[in-house]
């Protein structure tokens, strides 16, 4: 049967094929896409959203707080616009004991004691806003930024896996040591070992130490600054579309590339290497952009970039903390 269907599109002329690919594909991709749009417009799962407001604010903040130099005074607009979404939270009677809830106010009693302990005078507006969180809420306690040595961060790496895959962390400081090619070989070798759909192997790796090109992509990312420019190296990694058959294997590029990214973020580790993921959630234009610079063929989408370098002797790291496995999981 399959024969058949396969026989019969390849007599039919191209235009017609495409019009049917076409046809399918918005067929499939909208149903997706419908449900992304009812969620923004008109689920009201308040909850859920004040969470991962207070959750993309006080990851810009830990990232602030942990860069290789932090600027005095820094992400004013965010600190005030999380201590707002703080007392939004409480309004709502939700539980003190949420991670989303309890990392906000610690990460921002940190803001305030790090400017603290250097003298800086904060904006008005912003220690006005710091003074309704930081005298609060003195029975709610996250985790603190760590601070650690080269030595300290990577003595886990022979370590059981446990204790290996709880030591990575995204690092955010580098030397300007040369990683070798054939040491990032070595990491991708491993990488490749992520399992794949069918085997099919779709993720491609493109390795920047170009300063320019390196310095063209991170200012078309939206999530490097103030480390991004000391790595040493970009990893961008793409991943090739024609090894997908039909539209319902449109996520495979992503899934498959987000397996891969792990194992090789697991084997820079490994390396004594320090990496952090870099989005690639970008507009078309730079899109583009990035695909003229690398020289991406059509048939490939991007999909992740990874900073890395060796890192200095002592630098800090977000502590990130993670929700427990009870609390996103459900037994069926
Ligand atoms: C797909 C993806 C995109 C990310 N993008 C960025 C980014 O643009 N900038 C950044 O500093 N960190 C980025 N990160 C790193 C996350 O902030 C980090 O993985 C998360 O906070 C968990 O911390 P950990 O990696 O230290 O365990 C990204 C991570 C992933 C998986």
């Amino acid at each position: 049967m399959a024969n058949l269907k396969n026989k019969i599109k390849s007599l039919l002329p191209r235009r017609l094929n495409y019009w049917y690919y076409l046809y399918t594909a918005k067929k499939a991709v909208n149903f997706d896409i419908r449900r992304r749009v009812y969620d923004k417009v008109y689920n009201i799962s308040a909850a859920e959203k004040v969470k991962r407001d207070l959750t993309l604010n006080y990851h810009i903040v830990e990232k602030g707080l942990t860069m290789p130099v932090p600027r005095p005074g820094f992400g004013k607009q965010v600190v005030i616009d999380l201590c707002r979404v703080v007392l939004r939270y409480e309004s709502m009677n939700l539980p003190f004991s949420e991670l989303e809830f309890s990392q906000s106010v610690t990460v921002l009693k940190e803001y305030a004691a790090f400017h603290n302990e250097i003298g800086f005078e904060l904006d008005k507006e912003v220690s006005d806003s710091l003074a309704k969180i930081v005298n609060r809420f003195d029975n709610v306690h996250g985790t603190h930024q760590i601070q650690t040595t080269a030595k300290e961060y990577f003595k886990a790496i022979n370590a059981p896996f446990d204790a290996f895959c709880m030591s990575r962390f995204s690092v955010r400081s580098y030397t300007n040591t040369e990683i070798p090619m054939p040491v990032l070989y070595d990491c991708i070798d491993l990488a490749q070992k992520s399992p794949s759909f069918c085997n099919r192997q779709p993720t491609r790796v493109h390795i920047v130490k170009s300063p320019h090109k390196k310095e063209a992509i991170l200012a078309i990312q939206n999530g490097n600054r103030g480390f991004g420019h000391l790595a040493e190296t970009l990893i961008v990694l793409t991943s090739i579309i024609s090894v997908t058959k039909d539209i319902h294997e449109r996520n495979e590029n992503h899934l498959n590339g987000g397996m891969f990214a792990m194992t090789l973020l697991n084997a820079l580790h490994f390396n004594k290497i320090a990496a952090c993921s870099l989005n690639w959630s970008v507009d078309n234009e730079k899109d583009m952009k990035m695909r003229a610079l690398l020289n991406v063929p059509e048939n490939e989408v991007v999909l992740l970039v990874i900073s890395c370098g060796y890192p200095p002797e002592s630098f800090k790291v977000a502590s990130s903390p993670r929700k427990k496995a009870m609390e996103i999981t459900k037994t069926h």
